[in-house]
């Protein structure tokens, strides 16, 4: 059952088409995050949900109530829409106290005396704050001001809560900490939330299910693993972790996989390599292969088994150690490639070696 639906959302800043005809449900209590590059319409869309901008087109409703509907003239002002929101700034009043800053949302809301005493500490002790309650806000980290501010838009118990890259502010290691920290708040709460960011790794860490984004559509939907191993076209495998996108023609299929061939530049003769997906690909049709760098094999003799399918020879053209593992890049013709092998060992630059592959790990796309 949907608890936020957003059906066919359009928004336009004068000739800027930020968001086009975007369709999505959130379930409740669900964690859903909006991912793309800057300026796909991640915030627009969101203030939308948010009533901070009015859309073109399309509607919006929460828990069944229409909160957006142009073509019917209706808009609910933000503070009629009881969502909670955490912004990129540490949105936190440095005039107040970590207390009043948390107990504004409910004061507003008419809670007072022991109740509002009490909600205020235990939102306070969900975010690790408690012991700062009298503090003023001016006197926090980052970290905690940012505790703060995500204090403040669960305290009153919005039905949906909205992050627009509430992290980005925080260094490394404090960012990793919030995330976990945010991530075990929001199972404890159970609030609805849409999540904001551009970071592929907090998305993947954090969320239910990813939304991908580019120019103001969604490219996929789906939950971490499959955004990662069944990326549904070129755009989503390159922006989601490192992938090797390697220009195809798609020849057949063969039962489970397909037989792509790909040019490798002149004199040497295109490699023909087996791939999964491509079921909606026609032979002669133009497809990308793609080769995540942890599912290629590295040798230095031509590998055995597979009778010299999948496998390509190349020349090692730099290595960079990682502590985890080493990343080669390794020149097959005029394409290159990106390579993880083990941690333990070694190549040369300039060594001849073997690239290979399992099918089932390659994915042929559309382009
Ligand atoms: N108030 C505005 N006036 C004019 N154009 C705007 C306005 N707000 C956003 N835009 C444009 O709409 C598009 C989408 O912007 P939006 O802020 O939603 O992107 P975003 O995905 O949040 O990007 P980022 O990751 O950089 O925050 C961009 O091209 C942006 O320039
Ligand atoms: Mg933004």
């Amino acid at each position: 059952m949907s608890f936020v639906t957003i059906e066919r959302l359009d928004k336009r800043f004068g000739a800027e088409h930020a968001v086009r005809g975007l369709s999505l449900s959130v379930a409740r209590g669900e964690f859903v995050t909006l991912l793309g590059p800057s300026g796909c319409g991640k915030t627009t869309t969101l203030r939308c949900v948010a009533g901070l901008e009015r859309p073109d087109g399309g509607e919006i409703r929460i828990d069944g109530e229409t909160v957006a509907a142009p073509a019917r003239g209706l808009h609910l002002d933000p503070e009629d829409r009881n969502i909670g929101m955490v912004f990129q700034s540490y949105a936190v009043w440095p005039h107040m106290t970590v207390f009043d800053n948390v107990a504004y949302g409910l004061r507003v809301r008419r809670v007072v005396g022991a109740e509002l005493k009490e909600r205020t500490m235990k939102t306070l002790d969900l975010v690790g704050l408690a012991g700062l309650a009298q503090r003023y806000a001016t006197r926090l980290s980052g970290g905690q001001r940012q505790r703060v501010a995500l204090a403040r838009a669960i305290a009153y118990r919005p039905r949906v809560i909205l992050f627009d890259e509430p992290l980005s502010n925080l260094d490394a290691k404090l960012r990793e900490q919030m995330r976990l920290e945010l991530t075990r708040l929001q199972h404890e709460v159970g609030i609805t939330s849409i999540y904001v960011t551009h970071d592929q790794a907090e998305a993947l860490a954090m969320s239910d299910r990813v939304v991908v984004m580019n120019e103001g559509t969604i490219q996929q939907v789906a939950d971490p693993q499959t955004i990662y191993t069944a990326p549904e076209n070129a755009f989503v495998a390159k922006f989601i972790g490192v992938a090797n996108l390697l220009e195809a023609k798609f020849v057949a299929r063969n039962g489970a996989t397909c037989e792509l061939e790909v040019p490798l530049g002149e004199p040497r003769p295109p490699a023909r390599l087996h791939a999964s997906g491509g079921e909606h690909s026609s032979a002669g049709a133009r497809v990308f292969l793609c080769l995540r760098p942890e599912d290629l094999a590295l040798s230095s003799e031509p590998p055995r088994g597979c009778g010299g399918v999948n496998a390509m020879a190349g020349e090692v053209v730099d290595t960079v150690y990682l502590g985890t593992h080493l990343e080669c890049r390794v020149k097959l013709g005029c394409r290159e490639l990106c390579v993880q092998a083990a941690h333990q060992r070694h190549f040369d630059t300039g060594q001849k070696v073997f690239v290979s592959f399992d099918p089932r790990h390659a994915l042929c796309l559309a382009s």
